[in-house]
């Protein structure tokens, strides 16, 4: 079997397409265009080059997108002053602290500070709460548009095994909630699993995002398999690659994403659609 690819930039531009003529028809009618905040704090080149790509995809659809760049030496203060006020802007709808941030600045404090109205990453206890209670309201980034990309494949939930390999606060754990409240039995496998091999072969629905470059094999896959893959990594040519290795594993599976092109794209386009939401729901 070769898997069938699942083309996250074309779904990507149509989710873009949709929400541009959205925000177009709300400006008719008299609405302000949504507005995000981004803070990036330090030099991170890939955090660079993240930031840029959400900022022009702002422009690109009518998101007013307001910049912070702040030094590596930034207090923490400062960030806890700047969220309180863009919490208090109104032109600001959606919030978005770029991850990581350097050591000496507790993340995780800053992030419980972002009014959940506005927490557009969904990264605040009280989305991710929601979400574990399954009444999502704002949903992380990159686990909702994985969700879409299952959907539009038509992917079966219940029933199904779904394992995701990595338990990070950004992708794998609301991944597993995602995935449960579709109807899936989940597994999480993280650094201290032993057998991973077990488990992913077990996979009807695999979700691989360890920040490991071919980690995964690809004759662990099971035949039939729905494999997304959420790593990306350059390689010394220039060349990207993912966690899984993809040239075996499309033999094996169903359905594949390939890096670059499959879930990147998404997770920038769920932010813009999670800004409109904010933006609309703040309006009630
Ligand atoms: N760093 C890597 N991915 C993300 C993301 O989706 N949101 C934020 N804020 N930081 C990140």
């Amino acid at each position: 079997m070769t898997a069938k690819l699942i083309d996250g930039k074309n779904f990507a531009a149509q989710m873009k397409k949709e929400i541009s003529t959205e925000i177009t028809t709300r400006r008719e009618e008299g609405h302000p265009d949504p507005g995000l905040a981004v803070i990036l704090v330090g030099e991170d080149p890939a955090s660079h080059i993240y930031v840029r790509n959400k900022r022009q995809a702002c422009n690109d659809v009518g998101i007013q997108s307001f910049y912070y760049p702040l030094p590596n030496e930034t207090e923490e203060k400062q960030i806890v002053d700047l969220i309180h006020e863009l919490n208090q802007d109104p032109k600001v709808n959606g919030i978005l602290l770029q991850l990581p941030l350097p050591s000496h600045i507790d993340s995780d404090g800053l992030l419980e500070l972002i009014n959940p109205d506005k927490d557009v990453d969904g990264f605040h206890p009280y989305n991710l709460g929601r979400l574990a209670q399954r009444r999502p309201l704002l949903r992380p980034c990159t686990p909702y548009g994985i969700m879409m990309l299952l959907d539009s494949i038509q992917q079966h939930y219940k029933n199904q095994h779904a394992v995701i390999v990595g338990a990070s606060n950004i992708v794998g754990r609301p991944m597993a909630l995602e995935l449960l409240l579709a109807g899936c039995t989940v597994s999480v496998c993280h650094r201290f699993t032993g057998d991973l091999k077990h488990f992913v072969s077990d996979a009807d629905i695999l979700v691989s995002a360890t920040g490991i470059p071919t980690l995964i094999k690809g004759d662990w896959i099971k035949p039939g398999a729905t494999v997304i893959d959420v790593g990306i990594h350059r390689l010394a040519d220039g060349s990207l690659i993912g966690d899984i290795e993809f040239a075996v594993a499309k033999e094996k599976a169903a359905w594949i994403t390939p890096v670059p092109g499959g879930v990147g794209p998404m997770t920038t386009a769920t932010l813009l659609k999670n800004t409109l939401i904010a933006a609309k729901n703040q309006m009630k």
